[in-house]
């Protein structure tokens, strides 16, 4: 069973990257001989012989050519755009230390007047990218506090921006398939970002693979009239016909459509849970258990638009009134706490949230498709990850306000820091849990009730609603690797280590919704993914934590106080861990209120 996948998965992505060139995305496939993936997947069953006909069906029916054929390798046609030197040609990102409210006060005046794209607002730090040659007005605005508090995070951004473009497969071809290695292969959809003419395809291709626990969805039409697709996993019957409303997890990615790592990691955590259907019990257990709804594109025309024309758009495509500035802020467009007005007047701002709440497109359609499954469809989301980047960090609701709490704040951070810790275990990166109003900073006189959003204000987000409207129990807002030496420009490589830490993830909030039962029995240790060697091959410069590729400290030991409970923080960090970590980042430790 195991050596099988890689093989099918090398056909199965040529496939895909054949299809991607010649035919239309969105364009239906012709559906495969039947097969039984669960059965295939029990013992008892012979592994050998639905997979064999899968793979001759894949290339008989897509390259009308016989079995036993030497194959040619993809070959892609998705380089990057060609204007995308040009537009980005002499800018860099600059991360500011923010001291004091005043610091950040004057960097939101700043960033306004010059309208530059904040990167990312934490409470430490601002990354601002900019022209080399806006910087001295940039300083001007600047008080003397934050003359020097400047250091360049990325100073190379077109080349950044090109080697984030799938490219290595091309011109290789004469080489075929089977001189791949097998652990290569069943990386071979992750060892690239795809496009939207490759997602697709797949998760059409996945869902008849495993019919008995995935099907393919759509949550709504975007702006351009895209669908929006999603994978809906899990083995309940009619939920109609029972009582309890079905309980449903809700996981989404690619929201803004330069995050492109949340969207792989979405299609990462799909694959996962699909293929370890009927071989893990863990997973066995939360499909049955739960409905799973899997979002790798709430912003199709966004995430079209960064393959096409533009790598770091972040908007949907919608026109606004100014016609030069298209695009809102599907982070800013829901309802709950819709604090538009700010921006009104500015169409140009990277988080331009419309003239009402929902005029974001596709916000209103996913909203929609929510409120239709929990109204009409029994159904009721309790849990929702809403996955983007970048700066590692697990954010609870709210983020409109700091001075609003939410009522289920202890299990909003309990369980935030058992998703922080599992990651820590795995692979070692250090995600910092805390309340998704932190980006903002609040006026020290309180009184005036004001906030001063650095880089746009915080309400109208999908946190937020989903918490609130529709009572999502455990909502969060992942922002993923990395801390800033690459930012949204976060090369290939992560893909996997960046989804296996996702995927711990999800796996550590079944366990926790599960509750004691399928804690005692279940070895959910023994589910969780470690990095492998070859996951990261190349050395990260700038790396500010660990990119450690062994095995070694990864999981928890068998064996250890079973009592642990993922509330136990002091037990958490590492002394050297935490006096590396400070040494790096002197103006805070995992800041929470
Ligand atoms: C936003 O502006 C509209 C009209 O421009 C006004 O009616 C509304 O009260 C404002 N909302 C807030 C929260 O200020
Ligand atoms: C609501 O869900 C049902 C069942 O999935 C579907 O048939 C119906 O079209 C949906 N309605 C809307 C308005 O989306
Ligand atoms: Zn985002």
């Amino acid at each position: 069973m195991h050596s099988l996948l890689p093989l099918f998965h090398v056909l199965l992505l040529a496939a895909l990257a054949t299809r991607a060139v010649s035919v239309p995305a969105g364009s239906s496939i012709t559906p495969p001989p039947p097969i039984e993936p669960v059965s295939l997947l029990s013992s008892h069953s012979n592994p050998q012989r639905p997979w064999t006909r899968f793979r001759d069906w894949i290339i008989e029916s897509i390259w009308g050519i016989p079995k036993s054929h030497t194959i040619r390798p993809p070959s892609y046609d998705h380089s990057a755009p060609p204007r995308g030197f040009a537009r980005y040609g002499s800018d860099v990102v600059l991360r500011f230390k923010v001291q004091d409210i005043k610091d950040a006060e004057a960097l939101v005046e700043a960033t306004d007047i010059l309208f530059l794209d904040v990167w990312a607002s934490t409470p430490e730090f601002v990354d601002i990218r900019l022209a080399k040659e806006v910087i001295p007005s940039l300083l001007g605005l600047l008080p003397d506090s934050l003359q020097t508090a400047y250091t360049p995070v990325i100073d190379n951004l077109p080349e950044m921006i090109y080697a984030t473009y799938p490219g290595r497969l091309v011109g290789i071809d004469g080489n075929p398939l089977s001189s791949t290695s097998a652990r290569e292969s069943v990386n071979l959809f992750f060892r690239d970002y795809q496009p939207l003419s490759v997602i697709l395809p797949w998760m059409q291709l996945m869902a008849s693979m495993f019919s008995s626990h995935a099907r393919l969805i759509n949550v709504g039409v975007s702006y351009e009239g895209r669908e929006i697709p999603a994978l809906r996993l899990g083995t309940s019957s009619d939920s109609e016909t029972s009582a309890a409303p079905r309980p449903v997890i809700l996981v989404v990615g690619g929201s803004h459509a330069r995050e492109w790592i949340s969207t792989s990691t979405v299609t990462y955590i799909a694959y996962n849970l699909m293929t370890k259907y009927g071989r893990s019990e863990a997973v066995t257990r939360l499909l049955r258990d739960y409905d799973w709804v899997l979002v790798p594109t709430v912003n199709p025309d966004g995430y079209a638009y960064t393959w096409e024309t533009d790598r770091l758009w972040r908007k949907n495509r919608q026109p606004t009134s100014f016609r030069f500035c298209p695009g809102l802020d599907l982070d800013r467009s829901w309802s709950f706490e819709w604090d538009g007005n700010q921006t009104q007047t500015n169409p140009c701002s990277e988080n331009y949230a419309g003239e009402e709440p929902f005029e974001g497109f596709e916000a209103r359609e996913l909203s929609q498709w929510a409120l239709n499954e929990t109204q009409n469809n029994n159904a009721q989301i309790i849990g929702f990850m809403d996955f983007h980047s970048y700066s590692q960090q697990i954010l609870y609701p709210f983020s409109y306000s700091c001075s609003s709490v939410p009522p289920t704040l202890e299990s909003l951070e309990e369980l935030g820091l058992g998703l922080a810790k599992v990651i820590r275990l795995t692979t070692h990166e250090i995600y910092d849990v805390t309340s998704a109003c932190e980006g903002i900073v609040t006026p020290a006189d309180e009184s005036s009730k004001r906030f001063f959003p650095i880089g746009g204000s915080s309400g109208g987000s999908a946190l937020d609603w989903f918490y609130h409207h529709l009572r999502a129990r455990y909502a969060y807002q992942i922002k993923l690797r990395d801390r800033g030496s690459y930012g949204f420009l976060l090369p290939s490589e992560y893909i996997v280590p960046t989804g296996k830490e996702a995927f711990n993830a999800v796996l550590k909030l079944g366990q926790f919704l599960m509750g004691d039962d399928a804690v005692r029995e279940i070895d959910w240790d023994a589910e969780l993914q470690v990095l492998q060697p070859d996951d990261s091959p190349i050395p990260v410069p700038n790396a500010q934590t660990s990119t450690d590729t062994t095995d070694e400290g990864g999981v928890e030991e068998e064996g250890e106080d079973d009592d642990e409970e993922i509330d136990d923080e002091s037990e958490g960090y590492d002394t050297w861990e935490r006096i590396r970590w400070e040494e790096q980042h002197p103006l805070g430790f995992r800041r929470r209120r």
